[in-house]
């Protein structure tokens, strides 16, 4: 199974002066690895002496397990000087269907990215702002959240590790990714295709996320779950 860890002298061979952007994301969706300080000093490096702007997607940044440190773009002045960053509010509070989360960004970044904004979101309502400013005078409603989900990743991974799926357990955000490779050679959209007809087991094949569907027998799966629902799923994992 692929670690998904940033190749670094790939990005270094593709940018050239026409690059404008370098979009990152950590924790990140699909895969749940995440940025180490290391690809930090790594993007500061490429970056520097460039006009580069950094977009960087954090929505998941209260959901990192294992006592590891969300390597947030604020931690890099040199960095945040040149980067939008993005939060969800959804992400932080169960609230996914809000739509509704922010921006942090240095005045001049912010200006145009408001420009933007004006013509293509107009405004956010106004009741969901409120319950969000609400929400966010207690930090007990987003502090806790990586046990909250942490619990549910252990729970989902000690089910299941007697199965002939392989795992390395996910970092971040909420799914756990299972590599099929020991039980079949089927491509990843079939097997699960497979999986929900036969086994009544929903998921998500990662190729699904690729350009030119790379394919390494992985699939994703979901344990923002209640624990029976959980129980379940790991009954049918480890009977395939
Ligand atoms: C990596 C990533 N960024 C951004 C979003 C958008 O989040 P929201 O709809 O809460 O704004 C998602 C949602 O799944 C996501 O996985």
């Amino acid at each position: 199974m692929p670690d998904f860890k940033i190749n670094w002298n790939e990005i270094k061979r593709l940018i050239s002066h026409r690059t404008k952007m370098i979009i990152i994301n950590t924790p990140h969706n699909p895969t749940g690895s995440v940025i180490t300080p290391d690809d930090m000093k790594e993007l500061i490096k490429l970056t520097r002496g460039t006009d580069i702007i950094i977009l960087s997607d954090e929505v998941y940044e209260h959901l990192i397990f294992d006592g590891i440190r969300h390597e947030s773009i604020c931690y890099y002045p040199e960095l945040a000087n040149r980067t939008l960053i993005v939060g969800s509010f959804g992400k932080t509070f169960h609230a996914t269907g809000w739509k509704t989360g922010f921006v942090l960004a240095p005045s001049n970044l912010m200006a145009e990215f408001r420009k933007a904004h004006q013509f293509t979101v107009f405004a956010s309502n106004t009741p969901v702002q409120y319950a969000i400013a609400e929400f966010l005078t207690d930090k007990d409603n987003y502090v806790h959240l990586n046990n909250f989900y942490q619990k549910k990743r252990d729970y989902f991974a000690e089910r299941i590790k007697g199965s002939r799926f392989n795992f390395v357990p996910c970092h971040g955000t909420y799914f756990q990714l299972l590599d099929y490779s020991k039980i079949s050679d089927e491509p990843e959209t079939e097997f699960a295709i497979r999986l929900t007809k036969e086994f009544k087991l929903a998921s998500i094949p990662v190729s699904a996320f690729y350009h030119q569907n790379d394919d390494n027998k992985v699939l994703r799966f979901c344990f923002a779950k209640k624990e029976e629902t959980l129980d379940k799923a790991a009954e049918i994992l480890n009977k395939i």
